[in-house]
């Protein structure tokens, strides 16, 4: 038995050398250890050893499906080898490498992140509120009357249900005082939508970043600076603004603030850049009587509050002529902004 063992052993490994593919080295496998091999089939025979020549033939089995093991191993390696040998052939690997694309932060986000940053310095904490909103805290809350054009099925996306997508960020300054007892000073950032036909300036989805501070005492000297470091901070420290009286339902007195700024190679002109104010005394009899308290009693407290659309602010600080770029995912416009 061991003879034979040890010619079956030497007859395999003379014969590994010559495999030059994987399949023959698969064959070779099966024809001696798998089930049907001729190693396999030598072991039926250990039955007949006599029992003091069985440990000998046993460590001899050992041996010879070790060595058969090791040397198919070890050619499955070189084979390997060989194959990636046969890959790299005619590659230069001292050429530079390809370049790979490179991700970069949408500018959306990069306006975003940028007055988020400025504002949270100043002690602004982000607050948010949701997109479906009720008819109360997106208009009524807000001192926007029923008849008020903002409200009209052309402007505004309804549900059944009565409840609406938000025409803008301002009901999460009612969330907020609903929530929360001053003072507050917040800052939501987030989509707002308009029934606008869509062209170079409008979207109907668009985003929107609001402000509110509510303490006793705030006063619109404190709203002007506020706005005066934001703007200084966004577009430079020597930037030209004016606060121009407007209306809006929810603060009084209030603004629209325009900066001046010269567009590539044109001569400067006032550019609107958001709308602000006073709290107006009726928002906050809304929320004394949502809240049934009167920590937001007009008499106790004051605050402003501000609004700015950031498409616009992405289109002002960059120069893009239609703002529909921003939404269209197009490689070749976004790369300019890594
Ligand atoms: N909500 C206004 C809009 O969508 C923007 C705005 C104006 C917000 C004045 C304010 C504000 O908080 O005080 O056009």
């Amino acid at each position: 038995m061991i003879e034979q063992l040890q010619s079956l052993s030497a007859t395999a490994l003379a014969e590994i050398v010559s495999i030059h593919d994987d399949a023959a080295l698969e064959e070779f496998r099966l024809r001696y250890l798998g089930k049907k091999g001729s190693v396999t089939a030598l072991s039926a025979g250990m039955r007949d050893v006599p029992p003091d020549q069985r440990a000998a033939v046993g460590a001899k089995f050992n041996e010879v499906r070790t060595a058969i093991t090791a040397a198919l191993d070890e050619k499955k390696a070189a084979l390997v080898a060989a194959a990636d040998a046969k890959v790299a052939e005619g590659v230069d690997v001292t050429l530079p490498g390809r370049p790979l694309p490179r991700g970069g932060i949408h500018p959306m986000t990069q306006v975003l992140d940028r007055a988020v940053r400025i504002l949270r310095r100043m002690g602004f904490a982000l607050a948010t509120g949701p997109e479906v909103e009720t008819e109360w805290h997106c208009f009524d809350a807000l001192n926007t009357p029923a008849d008020h054009p903002a409200r009209n099925e052309s402007d505004t996306f309804y549900f059944d249900s009565g409840l609406l997508l938000r025409t803008h960020t301002s009901s999460v300054q009612i969330r907020t005082m609903q929530n929360q007892a001053p003072p507050v000073r917040i800052i939501a950032p987030g989509s707002a939508f308009r029934r606008d036909e869509i062209d170079a300036t409008h979207l109907s989805a668009f985003n929107q970043l609001e402000g509110l501070y509510v303490a006793e005492r705030v006063s619109l000297a404190d709203l002007k600076g506020t706005l005066e470091h934001l703007l200084r901070a966004l577009f430079g420290p020597n930037v030209e603004m004016r606060f121009r009286p407007h209306f809006f339902p929810f603060t009084e007195p209030s603004y629209e603030v325009d900066v001046k700024l010269a567009p590539k190679g044109q001569a400067p002109r006032w550019v609107e850049i958001l709308g602000c104010g006073m709290v107006d005394p009726a928002v906050f009899r809304a929320i004394c009587d949502s809240r049934k308290d009167d920590v937001y009693h007009p008499d106790k407290v004051t605050g402003f509050a501000f609004g700015m659309g950031l498409e616009r602010l992405a289109m002002i600080q960059w120069g893009i002529g239609d703002i529909r770029h921003l939404i269209e995912n197009d490689v070749r416009f976004l790369e300019q902004f890594v």
